[in-house]
């Protein structure tokens, strides 16, 4: 157990415990005991992983008398949509960056960007270029607010900063229990498995692992960038997690793997096999993925089995990190598939 005066101030906006669910068909199909961790039912409109760090970051951005917050992604961005319904919970107005190529022609209202739309958030569409400057929009409508005598409160992508790090280091407590509630006081040596976009809930499984000794390994396959790229971002994530709370590790980085090699036609594109390894999953167990995280991650994770049966050891633990709205803009993809 983790000290419950080590978590910092937190809203409640997740539905949790979510189910750790054997999966027994894949189980027995791949020769290795798999279990999705369902935290696409964290909620239903408020859904997925990203509700679980907006816990923290929420209750900071009230904490330091916001009233709106601004935070980006891609035109379907799940985390943004999260952020968008979460704002409205907790009485905040929010502003979403969204990526488009061409943000004089914004994507239609579908999925995601449908209920930011509902959500009532204020969306500024910009181009792939302006989001790799996305720090100086981000100033830059901040003090268009503070001009309107608002105060906004910046979230970072994919809301992956050390505090909302502490969501998915409660989640590894809360996984931890999960497994001792299977196994008793013998946990088996398990591998979770989850999809890395901006790297936050890799981190924080990671250090969740660290806090508590468990004989977890964290593996996290990247849908966008590479190894290189996560392992910074992870790192500096946990430099900095280690700096603000300097007593809860001391000082120790935790270990955790990348699997790299499934990025495939690039962020957001899929390619038909991918998808046909989502269509096979529904029709096996009756579980939806999205394809742009966990149908890309979960592909990784089959892949590699495929290859090697004991390569992340004899138990599984997948988790689900929803983004299930994301499936509907592109169904034109799965006609040839259904
Ligand atoms: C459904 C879903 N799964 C996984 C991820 C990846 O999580 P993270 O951004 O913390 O790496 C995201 C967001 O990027 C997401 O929306």
């Amino acid at each position: 157990m983790i000290p419950a005066d080590l978590f910092p101030p937190r809203i409640q906006l997740a539905n949790t415990p979510t189910p750790l669910q054997k999966m027994d068909r894949l189980s027995q199909q791949a020769g290795v005991e798999i279990f999705f961790k369902r935290d696409d039912f964290t909620g239903s409109e408020l859904s997925g992983n990203k509700v679980r760090k907006l816990e923290f970051i929420m209750a900071d951005a009230l904490a330091k008398g916001a009233d709106t917050v601004i935070t980006c992604g891609g035109a379907q961005s799940n985390h943004c949509r999260a952020t968008a319904l979460a704002a409205v919970k907790a009485g905040l107005s929010s502003l979403l960056l969204l990526r488009t190529g061409d943000p004089a022609n914004p994507p239609a209202l579908s999925g995601n960007i449908l209920l930011d739309r509902l959500a009532g958030s204020e969306i500024v569409w910009i181009t792939p270029e302006q989001y790799r400057a996305r720090d100086e929009i981000f100033e830059r409508e901040a003090r268009r607010l503070r001009g309107q005598g608002r105060e906004p409160y910046i979230i970072p992508e994919g809301g992956s900063t050390a505090l909302g790090a502490w969501g998915y280091v409660a989640e590894m407590e809360e996984l931890a229990a999960d497994l001792r509630r299977l196994d008793g006081d013998d946990v088996k040596p398990t591998t979770v498995v989850c999809a890395t976009g901006s790297g936050g809930t890799t981190a924080g499984l990671a250090l969740g692992v660290q806090l508590m000794g468990a004989d977890i390994r964290v593996v996290g396959v990247n849908v966008c960038d590479d190894r290189d790229y996560f392992v910074a971002i992870i790192d500096s994530l946990c430099r900095q997690f280690n700096e603000t709370w300097p007593s809860v590790l001391a000082g120790g980085i935790p270990t955790y793997d990348i699997l790299d090699g499934y990025v495939g036609r690039g962020y957001a594109l899929s390619r038909p096999e991918e998808l046909a390894v989502l269509r096979d999953l529904v029709r096996l167990e009756g579980v939806v993925l999205d394809p742009v995280y966990t149908g890309k991650a979960y592909f990784g994770m089959m892949t590699e089995l495929s290859v090697n049966p004991q390569i992340f050891g004899g138990r599984i633990v997948f988790v689900h990190t929803g983004g299930l709205f994301g499936l509907f803009p592109v169904a034109d993809q799965f006609a040839a598939l259904v």
